[in-house]
């Protein structure tokens, strides 16, 4: 028997139509959206554009605001690098960001400090929310811009962006947002007229990998802000050349229609799951991180205490696959930057691990997960 997978923050498993979508523009209708000049080129051309409408309906954006990508990484990039030329023309050399931003928005914001912007870094409260006056205190007419998460990837916690926004009201700064882990599970957030740019991915809502967007809202930043990373036949506005996957570009929009029609479905399976693992885990003294009030359903990161993460990732192997952090980080086994900016330390650190579910997900015994971790703890493993 498989263990129950609880890493759908990493990834998830894709919806079966989303499957038979994909496979049809692989295997029956492989024409290039480029070439309507052909039954085949114009059938791809129609399901690329009914995928942005489907994409843009989700956030009430206009379908030509919607530029496809190869994932959240590739549309963090766009709109952080993409603004650099703009940042040197206009003088404004300085951009904000949370403290716990995912490695996708650190790593471009890091390479634009070392072309000689200056980026801030705004500290969060103990349950993993930005701290919203800290934004007010430093933001300065030269920002650029201000990148604040949707939905923190590790603790499940959704970011204040309404009171970011309303920071931002007579700011000209961008107002850029990672969507990668709320886009189509927390459905309100994201259409605050506010954002200007929102990077999302498919394979996080039961959609392929390789594919996601890049959410640009025209009021203000078409058609010149943005300076395109590649060059190439001018696909996507300019902004991303390349041929584009239908097949994938196919499946995101699927997902993306699924995601409007099962919300209701989806949310009460989450709770349910949730239900059932938090009575469990209280069980063993775990401590919950992040503020419960503010977390999706499908998302839970705690430390057991006793026990270190990469001890519970080994006894419970079999059972559950779940995580220590991100996925993008988990190999390296430093402590979580996220959980350390919300003020957890020592052995608490050490212990953290998160657990991701989905509508999907099957049943667990935690009765047998309990039992293991509890001989953990008992020294008794
Ligand atoms: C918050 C966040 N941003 C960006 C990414 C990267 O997304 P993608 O795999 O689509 O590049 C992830 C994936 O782990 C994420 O959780």
């Amino acid at each position: 028997m498989l263990p129950t997978y609880l890493d759908c923050n990493a990834t998830t498993p894709m919806e079966p139509d989303v499957v038979r979508e994909v496979q049809r523009f692989m295997v029956d209708e492989y024409g290039n959206a480029a070439s309507p000049v052909h039954m085949y080129g114009t059938v791809a051309r129609m399901v690329v554009e009914k995928a942005r409408r489907d994409v843009a309906a989700v956030v009430e954006a206009d379908p030509d605001e919607v530029i496809f990508t190869s994932g959240a990484t590739e549309s963090n990039n766009l709109s952080l690098l993409g603004l650099a030329e703009e940042g040197r023309r206009s003088g404004r050399m300085h951009l904000i960001c949370s403290a716990i931003e995912h490695k996708a928005v650190l790593e471009p914001l890091q390479h634009l400090e070392s072309l000689g912007f200056e980026v801030t870094k705004l500290p969060v409260d103990r349950g993993g929310s930005v701290n919203v006056e800290a934004l007010a205190d430093s933001i300065r007419p030269q920002t650029l811009c201000v990148s604040v998460m949707h939905v923190n990837n590790e603790t499940g916690v959704v970011q204040p962006l309404n009171l970011v926004a309303e920071v931002l009201s007579a700011h000209p700064a961008w107002f850029h947002v990672d969507a990668a882990q709320g886009f189509c599970k927390e459905l309100d957030m994201l259409k605050l007229k506010r954002i200007d740019f929102m990077s999302v991915s498919a394979h996080k809502v039961y959609g392929p990998k390789g594919i996601g967007a890049l959410i640009m809202r025209k009021r203000r930043s078409l058609p010149n802000s943005l300076s395109p990373l590649f060059r190439g036949g001018g696909q996507e506005q300019g902004l991303r050349p390349g041929t584009l996957p239908v097949p994938l570009i196919a499946g995101l929009g699927m997902a993306a229609r699924l995601a409007l029609r099962d919300q209701v479905k989806r949310k009460a399976s989450c709770m349910a799951f949730r239900e059932n693992a938090v009575e469990a885990l209280e069980s063993l003294g775990a401590l919950i991180h992040g503020d419960q009030r503010r977390v999706l359903p499908h998302t839970i990161n705690i430390s057991i205490p006793g026990v270190e993460a990469h001890q519970s990732l080994n006894a419970l192997k079999n059972i559950i696959a779940f995580s220590n952090g991100s996925a993008c980080t988990a190999h390296t086994q430093e402590p979580s930057h996220v959980l350390q900016a919300m003020g957890v330390q020592g052995d608490r650190l050490h212990e953290a691990i998160r657990l991701s579910w989905c509508h999907m997900t099957e049943n667990v015994d935690w009765d047998r997960v309990c039992d293991i971790v509890k001989k953990l703890q008992g020294g008794a493993l």
